[in-house]
């Protein structure tokens, strides 16, 4: 049988942070969901043992050390918040797949506030230098979350990295969301998909 992963979520009581959670409860993975808000986090636990009984979940309250227990991360936080993350847990990250899901828009949400020729992910990295950092997730809605996960549903996920075992990784932990992983290349790729959803969320507030 294969090692169950752990997988730290930060941010994990946000919109995105809880769908992923919820989402991953029934796969064969141990979820750390790190919060700021310890009631926030235990409605969360007890929503994600409801659905699923059976689910390896635990809330905790250091991103530090959900970190460094998790072999994969989940960067569920807004894209300004990034760099004070990546700060604490850089040394505990290290050679760790750290999965960006970050859309970077501005304030009007009509643009994106990355620098010409980059993406989130691809700053995220940066800052990470020693992380194999995974672009996913961040062309789907938290809206549009199966609320129950039978199988993969035909909605596409796209996925982008550097490193062909995480991207390998990251794939099944898409389709265990319940999306058809679509892997659109390397790391530079993010930079289609942020601008991918930057044109659908404009599209929303026509
Ligand atoms: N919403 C979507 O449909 C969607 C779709 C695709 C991608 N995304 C991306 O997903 C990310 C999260 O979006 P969201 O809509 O889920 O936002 P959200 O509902 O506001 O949740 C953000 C989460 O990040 C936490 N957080 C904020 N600043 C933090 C910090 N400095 N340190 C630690 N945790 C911090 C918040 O915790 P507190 O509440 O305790 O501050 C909250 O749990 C963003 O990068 C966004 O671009 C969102």
């Amino acid at each position: 049988m294969q090692t169950r992963q752990t997988i730290a979520i930060i941010g994990a009581t946000g919109n995105m942070g809880s769908a992923i959670s919820k989402s991953l409860a029934k796969g064969n993975y141990r979820l750390l969901l790190f919060g700021k808000d310890e009631s926030k986090l235990k409605k969360l636990e007890l929503t994600i043992l409801r659905l699923h009984p059976d689910a390896d979940v635990a809330p905790i309250t250091c991103s530090y050390t959900a970190s460094w227990e998790a072999d994969i991360i989940i960067s569920a936080i807004p894209y300004p918040a990034e760099k004070e993350v990546a700060d604490r847990i850089k040394e505990v990250a290290n050679q760790k797949i750290v999965i960006s899901i970050a859309n970077p828009l501005n304030d009007t949400f009509d643009g994106l506030v990355t620098p010409p020729g980059s993406s989130a992910a691809e700053e995220l990295q940066k800052l990470l230098p020693h992380s194999k950092v995974i672009k996913a997730f961040n062309t789907i809605f938290a809206a549009d979350f199966p609320k129950t996960v039978p199988a993969a549903t035909h909605t596409g996920s796209f996925i982008a990295g550097n490193d062909p075992e995480a991207l390998e990784i990251v794939s099944e932990l898409v389709n265990t969301a319940g999306f058809y992983p679509i892997i659109a290349g390397d790391l530079s790729a993010s930079r289609i998909l942020e601008n991918m959803q930057l044109i659908k969320i404009l599209q929303l507030n026509k």
